[in-house]
This record gives structure tokens, C-alpha cells and sequence, in this order.
């Protein structure tokens, strides 16, 4: 099989991710566009996560609080329509699910309706785990994220490693336990300490996905730009190892492109199209009639029979 064949396995399901605990790792990376969902879900990826990290990634914000439901949706819905296989998730947005109940559950089904998504997922302890059960319970699967939630980076003064003392790892832990009590079923957990993240993912019957959460996880997730090398720039978390540098590889094609144009080398006679055979004789004289014609006279009209 070729390194670039879609693998065989049929569409993942909520069950099928659940199934996994304990077993072969999950693999989750984030995506924001239909081209994106291609080439993630051709590389065998078992969920893709349609992060509100769009904010920044792909729409220049410095933080994930500034995007909305519909921009959510809107990015949800192209990743959807590039998918065949993974399973996808709809990241909630910023004050999306803290307003009320029926708004969370109103802004969930959303991502499933209008999207197509097959899950959502929120961050959030104690404070969300009541807003989790009323979203299951209108039938709409709920990951949890816990640890460093950047929705609350303002609370949390900074994108920091959390539960780092034995009280705020408790905390974490209950949290955790919360949220599989609630219905989540699998959990997202960022940034926290190695034996932390082991703690909860020995104690839930739901997988865990970490990043920056060590080894013991049930499985991983990634940033789709921090992954490829597509950020330019700025800070790179720790927990981020870049297995390609796509942007590194644009900058030189896009490069030698100006240069060939700048050259004339650029196009080059097979990137070319010719009138077809004895029209450009006729051309002079063509010019030379009273009119110009139009379109519609079949006059300057492209011959049917040419594909570009
Ligand atoms: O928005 C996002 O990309 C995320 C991942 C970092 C888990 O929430």
C-alpha cells in the first residue's frame, strides 16, 4: 500500500472510540478546512478535532476566545464534507455552552445539524458537568477537556501546566470523574503532569486524549500547523514535535515561482493553449471585420472540445 492510500477500516463511531480504552492508541489532529479533512483522514487518523484553535491557527487571533458558533460551524461543516473515515468533533466556542443549558444544547445539536459532526466537545470541570449531561441526554456525544483550557486563560493567568500540586491534581481527578459520571465519553487533557494524566486514565472507563500529558494516555492529539510546521513563527509549546516543515517547503515553491515569472521561464509552452487549427490565420482579417462580436455570436467563444 502506498504511503498515501486511505486505510480500509471502516468509519470510526462514537462506540468504536470508546472500544478502544486500554487498547490501540487514539489519534486525534485538528483540521479546519475541506482540504485539511482530506489529508488527515487519508493519513488514517482516528478522530478529527475541528478545534477552536481555528482562531488562531488559521484566522490570525491571539487567543481561541474571538471565533463564534457560526464561524464554528462554518469550519465544521467543510471539514465534514472532506471526511470519509475519521470521527469528527466540533470544538464549542467561548460562551457557546456557559449561558444556559438550553443554549449549550441548542449550539451542540448545531455542530451535528448543520455540520455534520458526530461529536462535540467542550472544556470544563465541575462547572460544565451538568451542561455535559443535558447535552447527551438530547443524544449528542460530549468530549471533556480538562487541565489547561484555553477558554479560561484570562482565569488561569497564562497558558500554564496545571494540577501541578497534589490539591490542584485532585481537583483535576474529581473533575475527570465528574465529567465520565456526566456522559463524556473520551476526555481531552492538556498540559498536565505525566502522573496525572496516568492517575485519571488508570480511574475512567473513557479513553483519554492528551496533549502535553505524557505517555499514559489512551491516546493523542496535535495542532494540524504545529504538527506539519505550518506555524510561522512565535512560541512553540513543549509538548509540540513538528514532523514536517510545510511552511519551510511553501515558502521555497512559492519563491521559485515568482523568480520564473521574474525570469519568463514561467509558463512554459505545456502550461499554454493555441486556437485551434487555421483560426489564428484568420484572425487578422477577423479583426478587421466592423464589429468585435460577442460571446454569443461564437465569434471569440472557446472551441466546446478544449478541456483546460
Ligand atoms: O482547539 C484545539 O485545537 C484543541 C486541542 C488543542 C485539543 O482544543
Amino acid at each position: 500500500m502506498s504511503s498515501h492510500t486511505p486505510p480500509k477500516d471502516k468509519r470510526q463511531t462514537v462506540p468504536a472510540i470508546r472500544r478502544r480504552k486500554g487498547g490501540r492508541r487514539l489519534s486525534m489532529v485538528t483540521a479546519y478546512t475541506y482540504d485539511h479533512a482530506r489529508i488527515v483522514d487519508a493519513a488514517g487518523v482516528d478522530m478529527i478535532l475541528v478545534g477552536d484553535s481555528v482562531a488562531n491557527v488559521c484566522l490570525g487571533h491571539d487567543s481561541t476566545l474571538p471565533v463564534t458558533m457560526d464561524q464554528m460551524v462554518y469550519h465544521t461543516a467543510a471539514v465534514r464534507r472532506g471526511t470519509e473515515r475519521a470521527l469528527v468533533i466540533g470544538d464549542m466556542p467561548f460562551l457557546s455552552y456557559t449561558v444556559s443549558e438550553a443554549d449549550a444544547v441548542r449550539n451542540a445539536g448545531r455542530f451535528l445539524k448543520e455540520a455534520g459532526a458526530d461529536a462535540v466537545k467542550l472544556e470544563g470541570g465541575e462547572e460544565v458537568k451538568d451542561t455535559v449531561r443535558a447535552i447527551v441526554r438530547a443524544g449528542i456525544p460530549v468530549v471533556g477537556h480538562l487541565g489547561l483550557t484555553p477558554q479560561s486563560v484570562s482565569m488561569l493567568g497564562g497558558y500554564r501546566v496545571q494540577g501541578r500540586s497534589a490539591l490542584a491534581a485532585r481537583a483535576i481527578i474529581d473533575a475527570a470523574l465528574g465529567l465520565e459520571d456526566a456522559g463524556a465519553f473520551a476526555l481531552v487533557l492538556e498540559c498536565v503532569p505525566v502522573d496525572v494524566a496516568r492517575e485519571i486514565t488508570e480511574r475512567l472507563e473513557v479513553p483519554t486524549i492528551g496533549i502535553g500529558a505524557g505517555p499514559h494516555c489512551d491516546g493523542q492529539v496535535l495542532v494540524f500547523h504545529d504538527l506539519l510546521g505550518l506555524s510561522r513563527g512565535g512560541h512553540s509549546p513543549r509538548f509540540v514535535k513538528r514532523y514536517a516543515d510545510l511552511a519551510g517547503a511553501a515558502i521555497d515553491a512559492i519563491q521559485a515561482f515568482v523568480g520564473e515569472v521574474q525570469s519568463g521561464a514561467f509558463p512554459a509552452a505545456e502550461h499554454c493553449f493555441q486556437m485551434s487549427e487555421g483560426e489564428d490565420q484568420k484572425l487578422p482579417e477577423t479583426l478587421s471585420l466592423p464589429t468585435r462580436g460577442t460571446v454569443a455570436d461564437g465569434l471569440v467563444a472557446p472551441t466546446p472540445d478544449e478541456p483546460v
